[in-house]
C-alpha cells in the first residue's frame, strides 16, 4: 500500500525550521507591540457570505479559491475557510462592539490562510499570515504609520533588496470616472486581451492592470492611471501620505500598476515585493486602506487600513538573505553512564537539574559509553559527567566542560551548575 502524503500545496515545518518560525513571530510581535497592535485570533472557518461581501464576489479568491464547506444536518450556514484575515477581524470587531472602543483600534494576527491556487514556490494552498489592522484612523499619517510598521518588520528580519510599490485607486467618488476611462482605452484592446482579461472588462477592469500575460501587460502599460484620476480628497492623502514616507526615510515608488486583488480597498494600496526570492510569487506584503468594508458588512462608517505578509515567503527572503537563527536550546548537562545502576542514578540526576530549571539528558536508548560521548557532542551539551561502578561508589564524579575541556570534581547528588 502506498503511504499517504500530504495534501498538495501544504507543508509540513519541522523542529530545524519551527525555530526560523517561532523568531519570525517573535519579532512581528515585538515590533507590533510599539506601535501599540494588540494580538487577536478568530475562527479558521467564518460564514462564507462574509468573504463573497467582504472579499467581493468578482475577485479570484472568492470565484476561484475558496475552501467551502458543507456541513451535515439541515439549516446549517455554509463556510469556508479563511483565505485572508481582514474580513474575518472586520466581523469580529462588528459583534464583539470593539467598534465603539476609544479610536483608532490597532489589531495584529497570525493565521493560517487556505486557498485553492495552483501550487507553485512562494505559493501554497495552506499558508500562513501576519498581518495587522487599523481602525477608525483616516488620516494618511495612519497609512504612513501602517507603512512603516511593515517597513521596520522586514528590516528586523533581515530580510535585503526589497522594494515598496505605493499606489491610490481612490475612493468611490473617483473610481467610477477611472473606471470608464479604463474601460475605454482596454475595449479599444479586446482581441488582444486574455480571456480572463475580457472577462474582467465587464466586471473589474482594474484587475487588468494586474494580470500577469505579457501581452496584457504590455497593453496595460499604456493604459489611464489612477493618479491621473484621483478627486481632491485622495490626491491629498496621496501627497501627504509621501511627505510623511519621506520624513520617516522610507523608501518608495509609486506604482500604478499596483491594484491589488481583493475588492475592499480605497485610496491606498502597496506592496513590498522583493525579488532575490527569484520565484514569481516575490511579493512579501501586500495591503491598504478599506474605509468601507466595515460599513458594508453591518457596522458602523469607521475607516480602516493594514497589511499581511506570506510567512512562508519572508523565511524565504530571509534565507536568501543570508539569515541564519541557531538553535539555543542546548543541553547544559549530559549525563553519560555504564551499566543499569549508574544509567538509574544518572536519569535521577538529570530529574534534579530539571527541577531547578536547567536542561539536562541522560542516555535512554542503551547507546555504548563511546557512543553516549559522541551523541551529547552531536547535541551540543556544555557539561558532561560520566557515572560507573567507581563513581557510585565514591559519590563523586568528574564534571567536564566541553568548550574548555577543564574537569572538576563534583558530589553526584548535590552539585549544581
Ligand atoms: P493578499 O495580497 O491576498 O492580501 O495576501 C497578503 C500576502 O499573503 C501576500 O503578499 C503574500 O505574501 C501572502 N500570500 C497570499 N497568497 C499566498 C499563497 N497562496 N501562498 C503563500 N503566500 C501567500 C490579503 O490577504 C489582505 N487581507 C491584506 C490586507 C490586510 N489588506 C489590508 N489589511
Amino acid at each position: 500500500m502506498n503511504n499517504i502524503k500530504r495534501p498538495r500545496g501544504t507543508m509540513d515545518i519541522l523542529p530545524e525550521k519551527v525555530r526560523i518560525w517561532q523568531h519570525v513571530e517573535k519579532v512581528t510581535a515585538a515590533v507590533s507591540e510599539k506601535y501599540g497592535f494588540s494580538e487577536i485570533r478568530f475562527p479558521t472557518f467564518e460564514n462564507l457570505d462574509l468573504f463573497q461581501r467582504g472579499v467581493g464576489d468578482t475577485t479570484d479568491v472568492v470565484q476561484k479559491e475558496m475552501y467551502t464547506l458543507e456541513t451535515k444536518g439541515s439549516g446549517e450556514s455554509r463556510y469556508a475557510l479563511r483565505p485572508e484575515g481582514t474580513a474575518c477581524i472586520v466581523r469580529s470587531i462588528i459583534e464583539n462592539g470593539l467598534c465603539h472602543d476609544a479610536m483608532p483600534q490597532k489589531l495584529r494576527y497570525n493565521i493560517n490562510c487556505f486557498r485553492y491556487e495552483k501550487p507553485q514556490a512562494g505559493r501554497y494552498r495552506e499558508f500562513f499570515q501576519y498581518g495587522v489592522e487599523m481602525f477608525g484612523a483616516d488620516s494618511p499619517l495612519a497609512d504612513a504609520s501602517v507603512l512603516s510598521l511593515a517597513n521596520e518588520v522586514i528590516g528586523a528580519l533581515g530580510i535585503k533588496g526589497v522594494t515598496l510599490h505605493i499606489n491610490s485607486i481612490g475612493c468611490p467618488d473617483c473610481r467610477p470616472a477611472y473606471h470608464s476611462a479604463l474601460k475605454e482605452y482596454f475595449t479599444a484592446h479586446k482581441d488582444e486581451l486574455c480571456d480572463t482579461c475580457r472577462e474582467r472588462l465587464e466586471k473589474n477592469p482594474l484587475r487588468i492592470l494586474d494580470c500577469k500575460s505579457p501581452i496584457c501587460s504590455a497593453i496595460a502599460d499604456g493604459a489611464p492611471k489612477t493618479v491621473d484620476h484621483l478627486c481632491e480628497d485622495c490626491a491629498s492623502h496621496m501627497d501627504t501620505l509621501k511627505q510623511a514616507l519621506n520624513g520617516l526615510g522610507v523608501v518608495y515608488t509609486v506604482d500604478p500598476r499596483i491594484v491589488r486583488g481583493l475588492d475592499y480597498y480605497t485610496k491606498t494600496v502597496f506592496e513590498f515585493i522583493c525579488p532575490i526570492t527569484g520565484a514569481a510569487q516575490s511579493t512579501i506584503c501586500g495591503g491598504g486602506r478599506y474605509d468601507g468594508l466595515v460599513k458594508e458588512l453591518g457596522g458602523p462608517a469607521l475607516s480602516g487600513i493594514g497589511f499581511a505578509m506570506g510567512i512562508n515567503r519572508l523565511i524565504d527572503a530571509m534565507e536568501k538573505s543570508g539569515v541564519v537563527i541557531e538553535d539555543d536550546n542546548k543541553p547544559l548537562l549530559y549525563i553519560a553512564s555504564m551499566g543499569a545502576a549508574a544509567s538509574m542514578r544518572a536519569f535521577s540526576v538529570a530529574a534534579r537539574f530539571r527541577a531547578a530549571g536547567k536542561y539536562a539528558e541522560s542516555d535512554l536508548v542503551g547507546r555504548s559509553l563511546k557512543a553516549q560521548m559522541k551523541y551529547a557532542d552531536k547535541i551540543g551539551a556544555q557539561y558532561t559527567l560520566i557515572l560507573g561502578d567507581n563513581e557510585l561508589e565514591t559519590g563523586c564524579a568528574q564534571l567536564k566542560n566541553m568548550a574548555t575541556g577543564e574537569q572538576t570534581a563534583v558530589e553526584i547528588d548535590t552539585f549544581l551548575i
